[in-house]
């Protein structure tokens, strides 16, 4: 069973490495732009088996299409990252065009394929690769929800000096600024957060995670790629493996939450359809206002894309 990795840059090479490394699929395919780039990162992670013990084949080709045929599920990670004072909307003509030739080429070779993007502007990005893929939304989505929720986890394990295995959270809207992580839907070992730290210094964490991305790119001077691999790597392993998993995602609503035609973060089942179930959670009126304003700033750069008319709908 093949995985196909667009951009073997920082996020894609990471997530081929967690994709092999795990043996999650049998043979990854590492597509990039740029001239053998995408053969030496893939010789460099295959050089990693003997050592790591796996068998997984990587290979990685300069723009050939044709090697990646047949995929069973194809994550796009080409386009630009942030750089310190970019916001992730200030990329979204360049890496439109990119995830367009990007999904085009993926959808004539694996026409069957799931598509998981990872490109940013995050939820944008996706509903660019639904638009050009013309298949069912269910076999289109985005990865931010898993990296978001990640980071909420790691900083309450961070405040209580505890595993960040017992952490369970759930995240929902748009990757960026306005995502709405629910301390209500928070568990550490079972246990509701809310009986474990004190509002205040839950505050700082729901506020230190909506600008989790923004605080790696001002150190690093680049956007984050272990987090964000990872995070790709099991949403593929969820849907090779058809494990039913339950994770927030980027998915097109259809009047799930009161929104529709958007692409937008809610927790989600997944498994080897793609988007099995989206799961609608009883949000109290405080959390529906922040869904909806996440939804409003996600529908803002949406219509951004659409009269750009880089993609017709
Ligand atoms: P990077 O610059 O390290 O890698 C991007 C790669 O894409 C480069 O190697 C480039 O040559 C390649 N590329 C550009 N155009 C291409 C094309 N037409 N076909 C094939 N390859 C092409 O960037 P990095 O750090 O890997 O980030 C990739 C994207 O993922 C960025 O848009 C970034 O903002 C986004 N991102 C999204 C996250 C999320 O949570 N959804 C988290 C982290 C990054
Ligand atoms: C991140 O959240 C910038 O989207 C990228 O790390």
């Amino acid at each position: 069973m093949k995985v196909t990795v667009v951009g073997a840059g920082n996020v894609g090479a990471t997530c081929a490495d967690v994709l092999a490394h795990r043996e999650i699929a049998n043979e990854v395919v590492l597509v990039d732009i740029k001239p053998g780039f995408a053969e030496g990162k893939a010789l460099d992670i295959f050089q990693s088996s003997p050592i790591n013990l796996y068998d997984t084949r990587t290979i990685g080709v300069t723009d050939d299409y044709s090697r990646t045929a047949g995929s069973e599920v194809v994550v796009i990670t080409s386009g630009l990252p942030r750089k310190p004072g970019m916001s992730r909307d200030d990329l979204i003509a360049t890496n439109a065009g990119i995830v367009k030739s990007v999904t085009e080429n993926v959808i004539k070779h694996s026409p069957d394929a799931k598509i998981i993007v990872v490109s940013n502007p995050l939820d944008v990005m996706t509903y660019c690769a639904y638009l050009t893929a013309k298949v069912d939304s269910r076999r289109v989505f985005g990865m931010a929800g898993i990296l978001d929720t990640a980071r909420y986890r790691a900083f309450i394990a961070d405040a209580l000096n505890c595993s960040p295995k017992d952490i369970q959270a759930v995240l929902m809207g748009g990757h960026g600024d306005t995502m709405v992580p629910l301390p209500r839907y928070t568990t550490v070992g079972g246990i509701p957060v809310t009986e474990l730290i004190d509002t205040e210094t839950l505050t700082s964490i729901v506020n230190r995670t909506k600008s989790g991305g923004g605080e790696i790119v001002n150190l690093l001077g680049t956007s984050a790629w272990y987090a964000p691999g990872a995070a790709a790597a099991q949403m593929v392993e969820a849907v090779v493996r058809d494990q039913k998993r339950i994770f927030p995602c980027c998915v097109w609503l259809n009047g799930e939450y009161g929104l529709k035609d958007i692409y937008l973060g809610v927790p989600v089942k997944l498994g080897i359809n793609g988007v099995e179930e989206i799961i609608e959670l009883k949000l109290n009126a405080d959390e529906m206002t922040l869904l909806n304003n996440s939804a409003k700033a996600v529908k803002e750069v949406m219509n951004v894309l659409d009269t750009m008319n880089t993609v017709q709908a």
